[in-house]
């Protein structure tokens, strides 16, 4: 018998290779998917979806947890633009951007792209995640300085643990502590700025024009994730550096299709040498596949109906008044919310689990976070506005409201 088949016997014959395996036995006995599975929180399977409505197990509710900003993922200008993308291109580039996987398409999405949010050029791939990941991870490398928001998006961070540079985080949105941070470090080491336009769980504004008032003449490249401010803020949605007016002053404006874009992907704008450096070095678009015709097209549908169609807009920000203003009536910690993403703060688990249960009893799907997916402290119902309510479904969700309000 050769090494390789005693290798191969198991320990007892009654166990199978299955039990023997530490990474098996982590998996089956993990508590949190244990307490996933029981009480059934996420991934939930939508079976329909019209306007703002989804079917879910057999029942009709609204959607109130959608990052369709603009309610777009329907209009007929997006469904033609992919259809007609997929009879042109079919299914799948099949490769890298760097080797088989570069079509027009993506040239033409890029261009659009970086005209729109006010930069030279732009990349596009598969995932915000992988974009995000990459507006970080490319550009700093071991003996820089990263300096980040203590709450932004997993995608940033897991970005940040690529690079082999210090880490400092600052309080959220506080320019003040980025300011006592940088009292202690040396104006020339290199430094990277991550932050994001909107918060994804708060809905906060980044104070960027202060943050930039910190960081002069310390040698920083700023990274915003506009993934909730794209589309949502700004001239005809040009987002959150567009509202604020420091376009110019943002090096990197990263991001996703997924939300207000009504497609799925991300991007990396900022100037030509910057972008081409992306192309040379980042490992996510190196080694992942140029993002699909479809995609692509509904994106770039999208970015046209922006400029042609602002109603989506006007309509967006009228229904998030109107909820906003219930929720203040109600006394609800909505945590001071700027913008469409709205969290509805319970603090503590119970409670949160309470409150999505009765509403999803009530026909309104929602999504709840709690820790360590917040911070502690923050467990919330992380509830967004679509352009795409009616009023009808906002009265609806007023009236559900009140009432699991007045029980909480
Ligand atoms: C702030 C932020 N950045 C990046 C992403 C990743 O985007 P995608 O869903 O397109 O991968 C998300 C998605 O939730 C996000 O909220």
């Amino acid at each position: 018998m050769s090494s390789l088949q005693l290798d191969a016997v198991p320990l007892s014959p009654a166990q199978t290779s299955e039990e023997l395996c530490s990474i098996f036995k982590r998996c089956r006995d993990d508590d949190t998917t244990k307490l996933r599975l029981k009480y059934n929180p996420w991934y939930h399977t939508i079976e329909k979806q019209m306007g703002s409505r989804v079917i879910v197990d057999g029942r009709e509710m609204i959607m109130l947890s959608s990052n369709d900003y603009l309610g777009l993922t329907n209009h007929p200008k997006v469904l033609e633009a992919g259809k007609k993308a997929l009879d042109r291109w079919g299914s799948s580039t099949t490769g890298s951007r760097l080797a088989n996987g570069s079509r027009r398409y993506h040239i033409d999405l890029e261009t659009k792209l970086a005209e729109f949010l006010g930069k030279e050029d732009c990349h596009v791939s598969t995932a915000g995640y992988l974009s995000c990941m990459s507006a970080v991870a490319t550009y700093a490398s071991k003996g820089d300085l990263i300096l980040v928001d203590r709450n932004v998006h997993s995608s940033l961070w897991c970005g940040i643990t690529q690079t082999g540079a210090k880490v400092e985080r600052f309080s959220h949105n506080s320019p003040e502590d980025l300011a006592n941070i940088l009292q202690f470090e040396q104006k020339e080491t290199p430094k990277i700025l991550v932050i994001e336009g909107v918060y994804s769980m708060e809905g906060h504004i980044a104070t960027i024009p202060e943050f930039l008032e910190v960081i002069k003449y310390q040698n920083c490249f700023v990274v915003v994730d506009d993934a909730h401010g794209v589309g949502v803020l700004g001239h005809g949605g040009r987002g959150t550096v567009d509202h604020l007016g420091v376009t110019e002053s943002v090096d990197i404006i990263t991001g996703s299709l997924s939300k207000a874009l009504s497609s799925t992907g991300g991007f990396v704008a900022g100037s030509k040498e910057v972008i081409e450096f992306l192309r040379t070095h980042s490992k996510q678009t190196i080694f992942s596949a140029g993002i699909s015709p479809c995609q692509a097209a509904c994106a770039e549908a999208a970015l046209d109906i922006l400029q042609s169609e602002p109603e989506h807009l006007e309509r967006l920000w009228e229904n998030t008044r109107f909820y906003k203003a219930l929720l203040a009536e109600l006394n609800l910690d909505t945590w001071n919310s700027e913008t469409a993403a709205v969290p509805i703060v319970l603090g503590n688990k119970e409670k949160t689990y309470r409150m999505w249960h009765s509403l999803m009893e009530k026909g309104i799907f929602s999504v709840m976070a709690v820790s360590p997916g917040v911070i502690p402290g923050k467990d919330m119902i992380r509830t967004s506005i679509s352009a795409r309510h009616t009023r009808e479904d906002l009265e609806i969700i007023a009236e559900a409201l009140t009432d699991i309000a007045k029980k909480l």
